[in-house]
């Protein structure tokens, strides 16, 4: 590991590591059958501060850098990605939107709950006809007194059945595309808020994704999140540390595809000799944990880059454009490594490649990431 880690850094990877291989990883086959929402592993992961990394300790968070919270969510996504991606969005989304932009008020209130995992967050910003173009989106939010009344379906939400907290954006004025989108806190169970459909899904089966449907949703005014018509950038700074998340979860389950595919190639004899020993294959082990080993150093760049404060926006889509098609990669070949029992559920390559499929499509797909990449590089005026 090239990137020079702090003490701190490396007990909290150490501890993460511990608790994702003796308490995640012996249930995430069966949970990827049954689709069981693993609730309990989300308590104990707030009473080990794994469900508020980045938040401040006055809010009941941990107040760690994002380098530690990386570390620790791809240690979680090596066990289990379908835990993975709510600790992603509840964290890098939800919390540090909150942490970000919310009242006083609002991080008193709501903070406490998400850190200690009482509620689970989630973030509501696409719908059936607005995917990789948000702006287009055609939920509404009507000022009504003391309220504001939602209406509208939003679509792919994960943890839409299992949050407490939703950020859920919305057009408050139609005239004014972007500037015209706000976003507000809901609660689940807030009347006039129902889960919808519930997706049947490739992989991470253990995470739910749903249809949200707003009909006549009073949110009170002062659960508005930012000012009005601040949605939008809301959404998009939350991407960017979401991005980075995606790239984490990408480094850790290509991590976990490349441990079992050498456990394997150890242990299977072909030949008359173990498979690991054919040039051919310890070839595409190297450059497979070359490969890795870049997309990890993408993901601490971008992760400092935003500990130290500074625009990180290309670097975190870099990490996640490259993080997430590296893992399709690597999971295609680890799995390949396995010959014919990879293509079974006897071995959990199989379910690491379906996993990592959406990595590229969800928190904006691959072509979305080198839009975002390529407008930062044109309008960087250092740029040569
Ligand atoms: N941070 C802050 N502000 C930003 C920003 C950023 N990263 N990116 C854009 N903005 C601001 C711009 O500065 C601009 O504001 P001003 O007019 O005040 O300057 C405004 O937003 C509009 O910017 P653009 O003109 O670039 O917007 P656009 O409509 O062309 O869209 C886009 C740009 C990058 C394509 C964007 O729409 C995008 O990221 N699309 C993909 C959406 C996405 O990732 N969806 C995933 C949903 S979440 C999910 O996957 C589910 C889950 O739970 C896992």
């Amino acid at each position: 590991m090239f990137f020079k880690l702090t003490d701190e850094q490396l007990m909290i990877q150490s501890m993460v590591r511990e608790f994702s291989r003796k308490v995640v990883a012996p249930t995430a086959a069966e949970r990827d059958k049954t689709k069981e929402f693993p609730a309990d592993n989300f308590k104990k992961m707030g009473e080990l501060g794994l469900m508020g990394m980045m938040v401040p300790p006055e809010y009941g968070g941990e107040g760690t850098d994002t380098v530690s919270y990386v570390l620790a969510l791809s240690e979680i996504a090596y066990s289990c990605a379908s835990t993975a991606v709510v600790m992603s969005v509840h964290n890098s989304i939800v919390c540090e939107s909150l942490n970000k932009f919310a009242t006083e008020a609002q991080k008193k209130k709501y903070l406490p709950r998400l850190t200690s995992a009482e509620w689970i967050g989630a973030f509501a910003l696409t719908e059936p006809h607005a995917g990789s173009d948000p702006v287009s989106q055609a939920t509404t939010a009507v000022r009504d007194g003391k309220f504001y009344v939602i209406n509208g379906n939003k679509r792919f939400i994960t943890t839409g059945k299992n949050a407490g907290l939703i950020i859920v954006t919305a057009k408050t004025d139609e005239s004014k595309k972007h500037k015209g989108i706000s976003a507000f806190l809901v609660e689940n169970g807030t009347p006039g808020l129902t889960v919808g459909h519930i997706e049947d899904k490739l992989g991470l089966r253990a995470s739910d994704t749903t249809d949200l449907i707003f009909e006549n949703c009073r949110v009170l005014a002062e659960n508005m999140l930012g000012k009005e018509g601040e949605g939008f950038k809301i959404a998009m700074t939350a991407l960017d540390c979401g991005r980075i998340g995606i790239a984490a979860q990408s480094v850790g389950v290509a991590r976990a595809a490349l441990d079992a595919a050498v456990k394997y190639v150890k242990e299977r004899d072909q030949f008359g000799q173990k498979v690991a020993k054919f040039q051919g294959i310890r070839w595409m082990v190297a450059d497979m944990a070359t490969e890795i080993e870049a997309a990890q150093q993408l993901m601490f760049s971008a992760a400092a880059m935003k500990d130290r404060g500074e625009k990180y926006t290309k670097e975190a889509s870099m990490a996640k454009l490259f993080a997430s098609e590296m893992v399709n990669r690597i999971t295609g070949k680890c799995l390949q490594l396995h010959g014919g029992y990879g293509f079974t559920k006897d071995y959990p390559i199989e379910r690491m490649y379906r996993d990592a499929r959406v990595f590229t499509i969800y928190e904006g797909t691959s072509e979305i990431q080198r839009i975002v990449i390529s407008d930062q590089i044109f309008k960087d005026k250092r740029q040569s």
